[in-house]
């Protein structure tokens, strides 16, 4: 089955706290390097950017199970297609918050210099996601490959 690369970008729930972003992270990272998925998936305290790479059918279940995921919400599809390798490595969970490094990184990718991904191409969107991994993963991001 081909490789593909789906990317979506939606609002954290009202009220999501550190230790539902750490489940999260452990459901991430134990599940996607099992299926062999890889990506990253971005936040801050008001929005979700990810990208999943993987086998069709991998990613398709995946994206299924995650836009019924309570802790988000208004899920937005910004690209979905067939790639000819993985950009990334394995899982990753960089944090998006205003500093003034990523501040410069979503001011490359975007019209101002706030993280506003549910507006974004998928284009600007993989580019900033790919940047953001580079400046700032979290530390406990899987390492592994997949
Ligand atoms: C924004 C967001 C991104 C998520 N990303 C993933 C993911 O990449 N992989 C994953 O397995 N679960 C992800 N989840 C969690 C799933 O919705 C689901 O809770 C989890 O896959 C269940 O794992 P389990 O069957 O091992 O308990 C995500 C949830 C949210 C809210």
């Amino acid at each position: 089955m081909a490789l593909h690369r789906l990317i979506y970008a939606s609002y954290v729930a009202p009220g999501l706290n550190a230790a539902e972003i750490d489940e999260i992270m452990a459901a991430s990272a134990r599940n996607n390097k099992k299926r062999f998925v890889t990506g990253a998936l971005a936040f801050d305290r008001k929005y979700f950017l990810q990208c999943l790479e993987g086998e069709h059918q991998a990613i398709n279940d995946l994206y299924n199970v995650v836009i019924r995921d309570e802790r988000h919400h208004s899920v937005v599809l910004l690209d979905f297609r067939m790639v000819e390798r993985r950009a990334f490595n394995s899982w990753m969970m960089p944090y998006a918050g205003s500093t003034e490094a990523n501040s410069r990184i979503f001011f490359r990718y975007s019209g101002t210099d706030q993280f506003e991904p549910l507006t974004m191409s998928g284009g600007c969107a993989f580019g900033l996601l790919q940047e953001l991994e580079q400046a700032n993963a979290h530390p406990n991001s899987s390492d592994g490959g997949a």
